[in-house]
């Protein structure tokens, strides 16, 4: 935003029609229809500010970080690390020791199951839910693969909610960590973490968070959850593609290994041994996307001057019209219907492959994510190939819902 005021004002009066401004690729037709952009738990867009700051950094301020005397390489550290601390206060981190930068939430959670790994042995187990995503998933079998560790799997009920107890009953004193999402991307389920996190401390097992789909849609304060770790992606929350964080707490990152050698993440190399570096460079090995974290700080910057809050309460509205409308289609079945949701909606049309229906829609100028979503198991759970999932940004509009609205007669009437 080009301007704070938007902060103080309730999200009823949040002036969408200047939001929209800011992101450019909105202002496009798609096949001659104007775009409704749904698809924005895939990726979301970027705003000019961001754009801007990524343009001017390569433009006037790139050299590589906490390498040079000269000037540039001091403009671009500047830059760096300023992101990291902006990233630091998003979250409410205690000290930026424990902000990690990663490519994304699938390196995050990787770079935990390869490091905590290291001390995992076949007496071990990992719990999960089943309504993960593959990213939250995948690391923890190639795991268990390589340790002989046990994967546990807590169940979710038919509305796509997880069922709690069952979770916690899952976790035992062979229990190393619990990973789980904080917003299915599939389902739009916002789990009660806070609840899990307790009732693994009293069992002394740490727990991961994958943030990816809450970061982007509400306030998140990681001492107030108290979770040892909390991974997201910049991409997702308006920032570069490629960036995306670890949040580890700092005693729990100290006693990990790194997880990968070279450059930046020592403090002294001989052929004898290496001295690793302070934290939070020992998990930063190599030149680091410093582009992307600029834009990243950039998109925070930006978010920030919307209000969390803001964006969370227009969202909110936003998704409750959005259901209402998807519920009055005929033959329309909303997979994921939890009590608490976030601005994701996913959905099957009886007789209509959802790949078919995406591309109707593509062509109507609406882009929604159709298929399986990375998250297999639900599609498993829910017996369906896969779903259309349109998922909101705080950019979107009543008339982008209407248009998907149309859009989905269209489809009907070409397809039944
Ligand atoms: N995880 C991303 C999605 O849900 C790619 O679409």
């Amino acid at each position: 935003m080009s301007n704070n005021k938007l902060q103080e004002k309730p999200p009823s009066e949040m002036d969408i029609n200047r939001i929209r401004a800011d992101f450019p690729i909105l202002n496009q037709e798609i096949h001659g229809c104007r775009l409704a952009f749904l698809d924005n738990a895939a990726s979301a867009q970027r705003p000019t500010a961001v754009i801007d700051a990524v343009s001017r950094y390569y433009q006037h301020d790139h050299a590589n970080v906490h390498r040079g005397v000269h000037t540039l390489s001091h403009r671009a550290t500047d830059a760096y690390e300023g992101a990291r601390e902006k990233i630091r206060g998003f979250i409410n981190a205690t000290s930026i020791s424990e902000i990690v930068f990663t490519s994304g939430t699938t390196e995050a959670i990787n770079l935990i199951a390869s490091s905590l790994g290291q001390s995992i042995s076949a007496d071990d187990e990992i719990l999960i839910s089943h309504m993960e995503h593959h990213s939250n998933i995948v690391p923890w079998q190639m795991l268990c693969e390589r340790t002989g560790a046990v994967l546990r799997v807590a169940p979710i009920n038919e509305d796509g909610e997880l069922l709690v107890d069952e979770m916690i009953s899952l976790m035992s004193d062979r229990t190393r960590l619990v990973a789980l999402t904080h917003i299915s991307n599939a389902l739009g389920t916002i789990n009660p973490i806070e609840i899990i996190i307790t009732a693994a401390h009293e069992r002394n097992i740490p727990v991961l968070i994958d943030g990816a789909q809450a970061v982007p849609h509400t306030n998140i304060d990681v001492q107030k959850l108290g979770c040892e770790f909390y991974v997201f992606s910049g991409h997702k929350m308006c920032g570069p593609t490629g960036i995306g964080i670890l949040y580890g707490r700092e005693d729990w990152l100290e006693r990990l290994p790194p997880w990968q050698g070279g450059g930046e993440m020592i403090l002294s190399v001989n052929f004898e041994e290496a001295v690793y570096n302070r934290l939070p460079y020992k998990f930063e090995a190599g030149t680091p996307n410093i582009a992307g974290a600029i834009g990243l700080g950039a998109a925070i910057d930006y978010l920030q001057a919307i209000g969390m809050d803001n964006i969370a309460a227009y969202e909110a509205t936003l998704l409750d019209y959005l259901t209402d409308q998807l519920s009055n289609v005929s033959d329309l079945q909303l997979i994921g219907t939890a009590k608490r949701k976030a601005g994701v909606q996913s959905f099957v049309i009886k007789d209509i492959h959802p790949h078919d229906l995406g591309t109707v829609l593509d062509h109507k100028g609406i882009a929604i994510r159709t298929g399986h979503h990375c998250a297999m198991p639900v599609m498993d759970f829910f017996e369906v190939p896969g779903t259309a999932r349109a998922s909101l940004a705080f950019y979107n509009t009543h008339e982008d819902v209407d248009q998907l609205i149309e859009g989905l007669a269209v489809a009907k009437d070409i397809f039944t």
